[in-house]
């Protein structure tokens, strides 16, 4: 039997994010929503993933700044989010096991959840939210 580990260094999260978004990429639902926002920037974009995740899972990350702004004018909907959770859960569940790798699964529906809420909010009441 293999055991898994916990998510507990930043080759762990490395390995978490590098696994998801070569799954997001070829998705046939999320990957042109993906590719078309980030271009030739994956490199600057997985970086970014490193240091978001190191901070809220293992204390060790500079991610700094506001998650949702660039999702808030994606054309996302619940079932682009449904995806991305469910290749998230694989992802992490094919890889770790602890409560370290709980605390991911439960960071990712919250922050999914937040994300649609938001997005939902912001076209049902358009004038409140012009920049
Ligand atoms: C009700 C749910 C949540 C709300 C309303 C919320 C709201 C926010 C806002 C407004 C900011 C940016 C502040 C700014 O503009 O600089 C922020 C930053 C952040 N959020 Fe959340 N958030 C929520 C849930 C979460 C969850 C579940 C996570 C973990 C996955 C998370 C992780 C972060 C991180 C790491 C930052 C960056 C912190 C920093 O700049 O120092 N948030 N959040
Ligand atoms: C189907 C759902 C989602 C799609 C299509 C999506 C897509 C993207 C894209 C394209 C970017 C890069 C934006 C840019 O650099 O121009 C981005 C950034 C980001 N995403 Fe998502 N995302 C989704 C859900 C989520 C969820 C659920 C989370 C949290 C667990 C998340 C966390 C982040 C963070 C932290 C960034 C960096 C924001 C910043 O610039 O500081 N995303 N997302």
């Amino acid at each position: 039997m293999i055991i898994k580990p916990d998510i507990t260094t930043p080759e762990h999260i490395r390995q978490m994010v590098d696994t998801f978004y070569d799954k997001v990429r070829v998705d046939p639902l999320l990957g042109g929503i993906f590719n078309g926002v980030i271009g030739d920037r994956w490199p600057a974009h997985l970086a970014k993933m490193y240091r978001f995740w190191g901070t809220v899972l293992i204390h060790e990350g500079s991610y700094t700044g506001a998650p949702f702004r660039p999702h808030a004018t994606m054309p996302l909907e619940q079932k682009h989010f449904d995806r991305w959770l469910s290749l998230f859960h694989g992802t992490v569940d094919e890889l770790f096991a602890g409560p370290v790798a709980d605390l991911a699964h439960m960071n990712a529906v919250r922050m999914a959840e937040m994300f649609i809420s938001r997005i939902n909010l912001i076209r049902d009441e358009p004038e409140k939210f012009i920049q």
